[in-house]
């Protein structure tokens, strides 16, 4: 099956061979894909690799030195598969808490038709006004234009009128944390080309054109984070992370049991269920105790107290997404269809309990097929790595910044919307 789950128009910055490497690095594991661009623009997978996470807690970098060692160790590992040495990578934030905001921008244009320098100048004008101190932007992507307050304009450029506005969506995180990612990603010898917030990557990659166009949200249930982001025609308009994952459900059932973490994670993902049956008195599982070396020096425990431990738990973490999606304005927008995905989704009955929780359509969101990827790395754990290479292919209309200093956001933030605009 081709890849066709980015509704790929046309390869407009990437030629036929050019290589995309993308990097997950999430507080459980991180993935490194590289592909290649055939002929018709499609990417094919040659190199994975994949490798627990270390040094990274609530997506973010804790211990430069670990951190570093486990992406460089993924980073090998598909470069020697793909028989390449990759120098750039696209790559997910799901650190320094990301937050959302919109924000509008309105220039005079004077009757004169609407130019990229038009909208340079709009950005120009109030750009940086809004972002939080101590944090920077990630993404600026423009929702809808209206010239002379004629809404729901795709591309302005060529209309007449005395004023042009400009919706953006803003997304921002912390600098510290945005920082840190690029010094880890540095002393791996690569470079960030762009940096694409976990629960886009995550929409791309699950989402499918419908869903994007109409209105619904993602919702990534990673080891360190939750996140979640509403699509709306086709571009993502709000997003949001709760540093709360699978992790903390593990922890809970290790401290719970008084067992070793590994064996609650085995438990949780062999024998956890959020949702209560009622077998669960009657099936007693065998649980080992911390820090006991001898087998016999375990017990044996009802499963209904293992999911007395999970249940609470996720239903905190939906509850959080709610009042996030409550708080936010979008949850209307959102409709009433919801996508789960991340390698926390994968816990039984997590579909049915967000859908209690949240009182919406449930689906489960496996990632878009891609070409060359093995069935054991194209499960939703890797919905996020997946999505960086359509982010990678398909360039979304957006002014996505990079990198430290004012004036170089600013240039990047310029150069990228110029390139966008001509592109159209
Ligand atoms: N079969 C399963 N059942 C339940 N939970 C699972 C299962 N498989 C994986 N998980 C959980 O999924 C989580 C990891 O998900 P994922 O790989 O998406 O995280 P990550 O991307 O590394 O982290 P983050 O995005 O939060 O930085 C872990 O908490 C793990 O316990
Ligand atoms: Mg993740």
């Amino acid at each position: 099956m081709g890849f066709n789950g980015f509704n790929v128009r046309k390869p407009r910055h990437r030629p036929h061979g050019d290589l995309i490497a993308v990097l997950d690095v999430g507080s459980s594991k991180v993935v490194c894909f590289i592909a290649r661009i055939d002929e018709v623009g499609r990417p094919t997978v040659i190199g994975i690799g994949h490798q627990v996470s270390q040094g990274i807690k609530g997506g973010a970098v804790i211990d430069m030195e670990v951190a570093e060692q486990s992406i460089g160790t993924a980073v090998n590992a598909a470069e020697k598969l793909a028989g390449e040495t990759i120098r750039e990578v696209v790559l997910n934030l799901s650190g320094g808490h990301p937050t959302s905001q919109t924000m509008a921008v309105e220039v005079a244009i004077s009757g004169h038709e609407v130019g990229e320098g038009d909208v340079r100048r709009a950005m120009r004008a109030h750009g940086h006004a809004h972002v939080p101190p101590d944090s920077e932007i990630v993404h600026a992507i423009p929702v809808d234009f209206a010239v002379d307050g004629a809404r729901g304009i795709h591309d302005p450029r060529g209309m007449f009128g005395t004023t042009l506005s400009v919706d953006l969506h803003l997304v921002s995180a912390a600098t510290g944390a945005v920082r840190n990612l690029m010094t880890c990603i540095g002393r791996c010898h690569l470079a960030c080309e762009t940096l694409v917030v976990s629960p886009y990557a995550a929409g791309l990659a699950c989402l499918v054109e419908d869903e994007k166009q109409l209105g619904c949200a993602v919702l990534d249930l990673g080891g360190g984070t939750t996140s979640l982001a509403v699509f709306l025609e086709g571009r993502m308009v709000f997003s949001d992370c709760i540093p709360v994952g699978g992790n903390h459900v593990t922890s809970d059932i290790a401290r719970g049991l008084s067992t070793p973490l590994a064996h609650a994670e085995r438990l949780k993902t062999l024998f956890g269920s959020c949702t209560a049956s009622i077998a669960d008195d009657r099936e007693t599982l065998h649980v080992p105790l911390v820090g006991e070396e001898e087998p016999a020096r375990s017990t044996h425990v009802p499963k209904s107290l293992l999911t007395g431990i999970i249940q609470p738990r996720m239903e905190e973490t939906l509850e959080l997404v709610r009042g996030r999606l409550e708080a936010s304005g979008f949850s209307k927008v959102a409709g009433r269809r919801v996508v789960l995905t991340g390698g926390g989704s994968q816990l039984q009955g997590v579909r049915e309990l967000a859908q209690q929780v949240l009182d919406k359509q449930v689906r489960m969101g496996r990632p878009a097929p891609l070409r060359g990827l093995a069935e054991a790395t194209a499960g939703p754990a890797f919905a996020v790595a997946v999505g960086l290479v359509g982010y990678a292919v398909e360039q979304p209309s957006e002014a996505a910044l990079v990198g430290g200093q004012e004036e170089e956001v600013g240039v990047g933030f310029f150069s990228r919307l110029g390139g966008w605009l001509r592109d159209l």
